[in-house]
Parts: structure tokens; sequence; C-alpha cells
């Protein structure tokens, strides 16, 4: 394993039955509360931004925001957030989901968008793949391209990588 690997998951602590029983969390708060470990995540981020010509960085609410902005002011971008639905002001563009019970809706300001960008998306986990891939449309449907999808983590056991695939059609995701 590399070194920032080793650092990386150093950092992050296992929570067992959290938010229910049977859930195993994966709890980023002793990564953030690290220096070390903090930057060299941003840092790995900006690398992969500058490497994919992103032009701005999408953070997921809520933990993409606290991992996706540092990036965005590392790789001298603009930073976007992507809101659970209702939190936005301004005009938005709106996603619906599946969840495994249910569905969900996230939403981006229009304006902040054009056919000019090159997004790379940034969040901690990527677990089904289901907020990833609502994003990858929202910004789709902005006229933006896809620059990529970086994220710390990915739960491989629930199959978010081959979903997300085909709505990258040969943009790179990347785990950390
Ligand atoms: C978690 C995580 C990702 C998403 C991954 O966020 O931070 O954004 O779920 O799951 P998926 O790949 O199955 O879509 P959550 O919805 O818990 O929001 P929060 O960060 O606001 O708590």
């Amino acid at each position: 394993m590399t070194d920032i690997k080793e650092l990386l998951l150093s950092r992050i602590r296992d929570v067992a039955d959290y938010p229910e029983p049977g859930v195993m969390f994966k709890d980023i708060t002793p990564l953030l509360a690290d220096p070390a470990a903090f930057t060299a995540l941003t840092d790995a981020f900006a690398e992969i931004a500058e490497r994919t010509g992103a032009t701005k960085v999408v953070g997921l609410e809520a933990r993409g925001f606290i991992l996706g902005a540092p990036v965005a002011v590392r790789a001298g971008l603009g930073f976007i957030p992507v809101r659970k639905a209702g939190k936005l002001p301004g005009a938005t563009l709106s996603q619906a989901y599946d969840l495994e019970y249910g569905s969900a809706e996230i939403e981006v300001h229009a304006e902040d968008l054009s056919a000019e960008d090159r997004i790379l998306i940034v969040d901690d986990v990527l677990a089904t793949g289901g907020t990833a891939e609502a994003s990858i449309q929202l910004i789709h449907r902005a006229g933006a391209e896809i620059a990529g999808v970086a994220v710390l983590m990915e739960l491989a056991f629930l199959n978010g990588r081959p979903r997300l695939e085909a709505a990258l059609d040969g943009a790179p995701l990347e785990a950390l």
C-alpha cells in the first residue's frame, strides 16, 4: 500500500451499527482533524483536477463540501455545491434518484454551470453510486462536461462503479 493510502486509511474510523444496526459507518472526522492527512487528501484530489483538465469542482452535500472546497482553492478553480432539494435560493436544476426505500432529489444553481465547464465531482464515499450518477445527469443537463469523479472511499461491494462508469462515458472514476 502506498504511504498516502496508509495515512488516509489510518484516519478513517469504523463505527459499528451507525446510523442503524448492521451498518458499518466510515467516519472521516479523524482525517479532517489531522492536518497532514487532510492536506495529503486535498493535494491528491487537486492533482486529479489538474490531470483531468477540470475547470470547476462540484462537491456533493454534505461531506463533499468539506472535501471539495479546499480542492477548488488548491487547484485555483471555482467550487459549486450540489445540494439536497430545497436548500438553494436561486433558479435550480433538479434531479431525482432512487434510494433503497423511496427517492431523493438533488439540485444545483443553473447559472453556476455552462457548456464551457469540465467538472470534477468530489465526495467522500461512493456507495451505490446513486448520488454521483444523479449529479452527472444534472451536470450534463446543464450542458457541462464531466472531467471525472474523485472520492476518498469506494465501497466496492455496493457496485457503484459499474453504474457510474456507464454514466461517465470514459471519464475517470478515481477512489483514493
Ligand atoms: C453519503 C455520502 C455520499 C452518498 C453515497 O451522503 O457522503 O454523498 O451518501 O451514497 P450512494 O453512492 O449510495 O449515493 P448522505 O446521503 O449520507 O448525505 P450527508 O453527507 O449529507 O450525510
